[in-house]
């Protein structure tokens, strides 16, 4: 049985991290999407909104389980017997605190290896800054996010656009 563990802010769940997770799933048994419980960040949706929209858009992949942690990703590994983490590059400019993380985390724990895994091309520029940052000033984002989570924008975001 092959674990990994795909952590993040998810705040929100874009179509770029709903792609590396539909990918995760063709490579492990199971997959934990691991919600960072960073209030630290003052994130636009709680943990358990991000939670539950991680849910709603992976209803129809049973391999994927989703969770929250707070404290050091290796100490929930360990709690969760898991030794592989996922982790999706978009551009060489993610890569340099992507292998900043990789190595921290391989130091706490000699057992954790990280997998970098590809979005497909079309989600290389979306990340969820900029979804948010381009739906508050009127932007269309219709083909960026998974459309619970667009539902969830409107709710929650006033749109604000300049004139
Ligand atoms: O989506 P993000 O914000 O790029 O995800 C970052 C995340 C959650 C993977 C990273 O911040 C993390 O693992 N935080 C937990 C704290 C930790 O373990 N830090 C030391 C390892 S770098």
């Amino acid at each position: 049985m092959h674990t990994a563990v795909y952590p993040g802010s998810f705040d929100p769940l874009t179509n770029g991290h709903l792609d590396i997770i539909r990918r995760g799933t063709r490579l492990f048994d199971r997959l934990l999407v691991a919600v960072l419980e960073n209030e630290g960040k003052s994130p636009l949706f709680g943990v358990a909104e991000r939670k539950e929209l991680i849910a709603r858009c992976t209803a129809g992949m049973p391999a994927v389980e989703v969770h929250s942690f707070s404290g050091l990703l290796v100490d929930f590994m360990k709690r969760v017997d898991a030794n592989v983490v996922v982790r999706g590059i978009r551009a060489i400019s993610d890569y340099e605190y992507e292998l900043q993380m990789a190595l921290m985390n391989r130091e706490l724990s000699s057992k954790i290896e990280t997998i970098f895994m590809l979005p497909a091309v079309e989600y290389t520029y979306v990340s969820s800054r900029l979804v948010k940052e381009v739906f508050r000033l009127g932007g269309d984002v219709t083909k960026l996010v998974p459309p619970p989570v667009l539902e969830s924008l409107k709710a929650r975001l006033p749109v604000t656009v300049g004139g």
